[in-house]
């Protein structure tokens, strides 16, 4: 297959010769659709936010808002797409609500996010369930002229026009009517004078596996939101993709006796809805797994997060990554699949997370491997905490991340912990032997302290643009401090940093 097909704002598309490493942005743009803006290239403005139809947890079929820099051709193939000049009605002449009510309130000035905007609060008007606005459906937007103030106005009274308008007739509602068919398998392939490059995109594992033990060298390409990102700002080209998304086996996400099981392809959007039910709280799961609970909304902005996994974050091995830390304290467990050719099956192997780091972005798997999986032993301890000390509050990298997973006998004295941190080596780190001085212990503050001081020495972080060695060493000890703290003072705050 040489040609990608898609829908493109309610017409078929038939784009021919692109080569893999160009991203829909810079399609889109290049063919006449210059209403998607590029801010930052890199995930970060949502200028060139688009939706597309996808399935949400439960199955049914609902509008997601992704970054069309990070999103490869070749990803879009057997898609439906809308854009924002999809969105007005140009045979009766008018806005569409949201467009409508941005114009109306003043929440365009110079316009150059005003497509994102559009596109992120269309994702938010048909949603499925009622009620106010959800700030979050925005906040991987940003503007640099209106102050907020009328973009929010206008999103709360589209919130108002969504749940009278229910019922009545409307194109993009009833698209959501039938869920989305299952993506097909496709190879694209193109050949540039004496280079050919292709990207596939298998629908099973078993596929996926065999391609790569014929061709370790492919790039494995998940949500591609560190993948694109090194093709935009880093000008990588790769000329052999293997794209995991439509592989049926990594969308898994199962509840087990002795595990949770979540396929290393399943969104963290994905993740964080079956863990929170929006205006009930946590779910019994996300009740159960407070750290995920913590980490998730910390992660970027949910434009990111509807095409982020796991299995990317893993992948990359970056050291200041978060979830490395939360899963390190889980005791999470990776699950790698391989092709054995003699029986042309799927082979498998369990690889515990705390021996997978091996050096900066070097890890235990093999390049004939893919991360199937993160098996979350149970029990789950029954204190945990993620803190993120970053330079933003919201939608910001780590400069550090500390996950603490502990559990406590009935005098209240430590029986097990686990105490890992992102950003503080060159590896994701778990501090075992302060995790054995913690034993006996009942977290008060004057026990915490030595402790704290102990594993500031034993980190080994670097100056960078995010921070220096001496505050992030500095962090150890008051995110230790702060466990100490939130642990003898349960109204104290979560997640963020301290
Ligand atoms: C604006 C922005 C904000 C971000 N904020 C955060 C943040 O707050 N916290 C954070 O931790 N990260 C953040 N990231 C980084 C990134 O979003 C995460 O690392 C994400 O989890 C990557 O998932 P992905 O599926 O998009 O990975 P991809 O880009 O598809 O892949 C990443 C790497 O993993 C490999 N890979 C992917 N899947 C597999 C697999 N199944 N098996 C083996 N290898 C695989 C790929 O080959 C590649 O090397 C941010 C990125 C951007 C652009
Ligand atoms: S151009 Fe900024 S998020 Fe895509
Ligand atoms: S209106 Fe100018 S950047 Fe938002």
């Amino acid at each position: 297959m040489s040609a990608i097909t898609f829908e493109l704002d309610g017409a078929p598309v038939r784009a021919e010769n692109v080569d893999p490493n160009t991203t829909l942005l810079h399609w889109l743009r290049a063919n006449a659709k210059t209403g998607t803006k590029e801010g930052c290239a890199e995930g970060e403005c949502g200028a060139c936010a688009i939706a597309w139809r996808a399935n949400g947890p439960d199955g049914s079929a609902r509008w997601e808002v992704v970054n069309s820099c990070l999103v490869l051709m070749p990803s879009v193939h057997g898609r439906e797409l809308l854009t924002s000049e999809g969105l007005a009605s140009r045979a009766e002449g008018t806005l569409h609500p949201v467009q409508r009510c941005l114009a109306d309130g003043g929440g365009s000035q110079c316009g150059y996010c005003t497509p994102g905007f559009v596109v992120s609060l269309f994702g938010e008007m048909y949603r499925a369930r009622e009620g106010a606005f959800d700030p979050e459906s925005i906040a991987g937007n940003l503007c640099r002229c209106t102050g907020y103030r009328p973009i929010r106005e206008a999103a709360e009274k589209l919130a108002v026009i969504r749940d009278k308008s229910r019922g009545a007739p409307d194109p993009f509602r009833d698209r959501l009517a039938t869920p989305v068919a299952p993506l097909e398998a496709s190879e694209h392939t193109i050949t540039i004078g004496e280079t050919t490059r292709s990207f596939a995109r298998p629908s099973t594992l078993l596929d996926a596996v065999a391609i790569l033990a014929r061709e370790p060298s492919r790039t494995i390409v998940n949500g591609g939101t560190d993948v694109t990102v090194e093709v935009n700002q880093r000008h990588k080209r790769h000329d052999g993709y293997l794209s995991l998304e439509g592989v049926r086996e990594l969308g898994q996400f199962e509840d087990r006796d002795d595990a949770l099981v979540i396929g290393a392809g399943i969104s963290l959007a994905q993740i964080e809805e079956r863990l929170h039910v929006h205006a009930h709280g946590p779910t019994a799961l996300g009740r159960a797994l407070p750290m995920l609970g913590e980490l998730l909304p910390l992660f970027s902005s949910r434009l990111i997060r509807t095409r982020a996994t796991f299995g990317g974050n893993l992948g990359t091995a970056s050291p200041i990554g978060d979830g490395p830390p939360a899963l390190l304290a889980l005791d999470a467990e990776l699950v790698l699949a391989s092709h054995d050719a003699n029986t042309n099956a799927i082979t498998r192997r369990i690889v515990p997370l705390s021996t997978y780091f091996l050096g900066y972005r070097k890890t235990a798997r093999a390049p004939h491997e893919l991360i199937e999986a993160v098996r979350i032993p149970k029990p789950y301890a029954s204190l945990q905490r993620f803190y993120k000390v970053s330079k933003r509050r919201l939608d910001d990298i780590s400069s550090v991340a500390g996950a603490f997973a502990i559990d406590r006998g009935p005098d209240g004295r430590v029986t097990r912990a686990r105490l890992a941190f992102g950003g503080v080596a060159a590896v994701p780190l778990r501090l075992t032997e302060i995790e054995q001085r913690l034993l006996g212990t009942r977290l008060a503050a004057s026990e915490i302290e030595p402790l704290a001081i102990a594993a500031s020495q034993l980190v080994t972080p670097i100056d960078d643009h995010r921070a220096s060695a001496r505050y992030r060493k500095a962090m150890v000890v008051s995110l230790l401090r702060k466990l100490a703290f939130d642990t003898t003072s349960p109204s104290a705050s979560h997640g963020v940093s301290p």
